[in-house]
């Protein structure tokens, strides 16, 4: 450190174990920040965490030369059935340089055209879903349908697997496998170190267990068909050598990160596409320009067959997801520490290895955002209003070497949702519905159902 101690803030530490464990830890975090300000330290049964959340000090976190990412508690616990899988990897471990280099090509921008046919197809189940549920009076349930349809097309997409999620009346068991592990791993950093929790451990065990035997079962079913292909993510990985050295990836991480795409890839996405459904139920002009773009691209066809190039022109739409990830970033925090001793903002110090909770939600509330940072306002995104804005403000995806490398396949995914949708439906708040925030380690509307007409496409 090359600062006095004179130079050097305190920072203020709120301790939260006499509330007990919340399953809304976020939302707690949120409160203490509004409260305490952008730089904390929540104590919680002796552990401590230190959250930052202003435009300066996140856009210094997001210096590479001088932070990198950290795998802090939460996503310690999610390694217990994720291990060295691309979102868990300690910065240093071979696999993660390994498998990101192997699986990159699978992301870049072209190889969504690859991936559009699949996303169409379980697109249009769920429209076919919701026409049945508009048929029949009967509402639908907005997240668990969007999860529905998330797995589905990561599952076709990524892995030529088909979880039929549609076709059952339940969700297929391993998003509730899935849920549970999460739930898991949030609610396990909040517990009493006296208390015994032998029944979850177990019970977290078998889900562990079941998710690894689905994973087994996609990848026996690719192996049985003969197929050789290498242009999706399972075909990358069981046959592609690294560009560089000519290594591939082992049976056991494959295991892992098959478990990590079905993860990380439909869980935040569902979340997404569903707090802007959310806000464009509540935000009527929002909605009539969304359907005005829709009905400009595809006139008055009742059942358009977007093409790839039409996604990219869903330019409205596509500023109303990133405007409700902007509020409710879905993975709502990323952890960061220093390669080496240092001080944050010149005044916090930090060691080496140290980690740091960035807490995206608020960042995203920053002063920078304007005066009414909690007013859903897509026209945030204009163009003009991006290039106006410091890079960093905006981080529902992470940063640097270690964001999201899905981030393109999400968005594509779901701007032609949405877009099918609204040009399809109206949709119509038959319960009244008040936004409450569901938390299992990634963030969705609780307990949202909407009833649906038919709308009329304007020529
Ligand atoms: C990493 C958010 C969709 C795969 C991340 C990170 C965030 C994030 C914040 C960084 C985590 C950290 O720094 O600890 C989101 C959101 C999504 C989304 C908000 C949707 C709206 C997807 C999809 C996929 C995916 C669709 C795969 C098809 C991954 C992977 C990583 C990652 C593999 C780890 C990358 C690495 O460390 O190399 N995501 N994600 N995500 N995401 Fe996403």
């Amino acid at each position: 450190m090359n600062r006095t101690t004179e130079a050097l803030v305190a920072v203020p530490t709120v301790d939260v174990s006499a509330v007990g464990a919340t399953d809304t830890p976020m939302q707690q975090v949120m409160r203490l920040a509004r409260r305490h300000g952008p730089v904390f330290r929540r104590r919680l049964h002796g552990g401590e965490r230190l959250f930052v959340s202003s435009l300066d000090l996140v856009a210094e976190l997001c210096d590479e030369e001088r932070f990198t990412k950290h795998v802090g508690p939460a996503l310690e616990n999610v390694r217990e059935f994720t291990a060295d899988g691309l979102f868990t990897a300690y910065n240093d471990e071979p696999n993660w340089a390994r498998a990101h280099d192997i699986l990159m090509p699978a992301f870049a921008l072209g190889s969504m055209r690859a991936y559009h046919p699949a996303m169409l197809r379980v697109a249009r189940r769920l429209t076919d879903s919701w026409d049945a549920r508009l048929a029949a009076g009967s509402p639908v349930d907005v997240a668990e349908d969007m999860t529905r349809m998330t797995l589905d097309t990561i599952g076709l997409a990524g892995f030529g697997y088909d979880f039929e999620s549609f076709a059952r009346a339940e969700p297929h068991p391993f998003v509730g496998a899935m849920v549970r592990c999460l739930d898991w791993s949030m609610t396990r950093l909040g517990r009493d170190p006296d208390g015994d929790f032998t029944v979850q451990d177990e019970a977290f065990r078998a889900d562990a267990d079941f998710l690894a035997g689905v994973v087994d079962e996609v990848i026996a079913a690719r192996t049985a068909s003969g197929d050789t292909r290498t242009d999706d993510l399972l075909g990358l990985m069981l046959g592609a050598v690294h560009p560089a050295d000519g290594t591939t990836l082992t049976t056991a991480n494959i295991r892992h990160q098959v478990i990590t795409f079905l993860i990380a890839g439909h869980e935040t996405t569902s979340g997404a596409l569903s707090f802007a459904l959310h806000y464009l139920l509540k935000n009527p002009v929002a909605l009539r320009l969304a359907q005005q773009e829709t009905d400009e691209l595809w006139g008055g066809t009742e059942d358009p067959e977007p093409t790839f190039e039409d996604v990219g022109r869903l330019r409205w739409i596509r500023q109303v997801l990133l405007e409700a990830l902007r509020l409710w970033p879905t993975a709502a925090a990323f952890s960061r520490e220093a390669r080496e001793d240092t001080l944050l903002g010149g005044r916090y110090p930090l060691r080496a290895g140290d980690g740091v909770s960035v807490l995206t939600p608020m960042l995203h509330r920053d002063p920078v955002w304007g005066d009414n940072p909690e007013l859903f306002d897509p026209s945030r995104f204009d163009p003009e209003a991006e290039a106006a804005r410091p890079v960093h403000a905006f981080k529902p995806f992470g940063t640097g070497e270690r964001a999201c490398i899905g981030r393109q396949f999400a968005l594509h995914e779901a701007t032609m949702l949405l877009g099918l949708i609204v040009h399809r439906y109206r949709l119509i708040d038959h319960t009244g519905y008040r936004l409450r925030v569901k938390e299992t380690l990634t963030l969705k509307p609780d307990g949202f159902t909407l009833t649906l007409a038919r709308r009329t496409p304007a020529r």
